[in-house]
């Protein structure tokens, strides 16, 4: 993997807002990330994903490096594409939109486990 945790657990500050990212895994308007990365897409106990973002599941599967680059830059874009539907949206509308801070918190987030 190309990122740098330690910077990656500073740019996971921007997230805090909609995630808890401890292994409490509480869900808040996100739902909890902790053991998300690397593990499948809309699969977090009790939380109540979008109907678009689940279809959108049901076609990508794990949330590897290249899913999470992909995601974290654009949610809508990725869903749209992954459910094949172009009205579809992510209830994420946060976009990550730098490249090297992608690849931190991404980093960063397959420590989470
Ligand atoms: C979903 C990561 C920031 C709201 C997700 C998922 C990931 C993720 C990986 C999918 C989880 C799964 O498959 O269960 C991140 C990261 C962030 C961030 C790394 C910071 C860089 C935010 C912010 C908000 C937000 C700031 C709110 C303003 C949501 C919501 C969903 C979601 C509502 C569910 C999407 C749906 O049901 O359509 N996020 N997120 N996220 N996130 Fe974020």
């Amino acid at each position: 993997a190309a990122g740098d945790a330690a910077a990656g657990e500073k740019v996971a500050k921007k997230c805090l807002a909609c995630h808890d990212l401890s292994d409490a895994k509480a869900n808040k308007v996100g739902p909890a990330l902790f053991g998300v990365a690397g593990g499948s897409m809309g699969t977090v106990d009790g939380f109540k994903y979008s109907d678009d973002f689940l279809a959108a599941a049901k076609a990508a599967g794990t949330w590897d490096e290249a899913a999470l680059m992909a995601y974290l830059e654009d949610p809508t874009a990725y869903v749209r594409d992954k459910a094949g539907d172009p009205k579809a949206r992510s209830k994420m509308t946060f976009k990550l939109k730098d490249e090297k801070d992608r690849q931190d918190v991404i980093a960063y987030l397959m420590t989470l486990k």
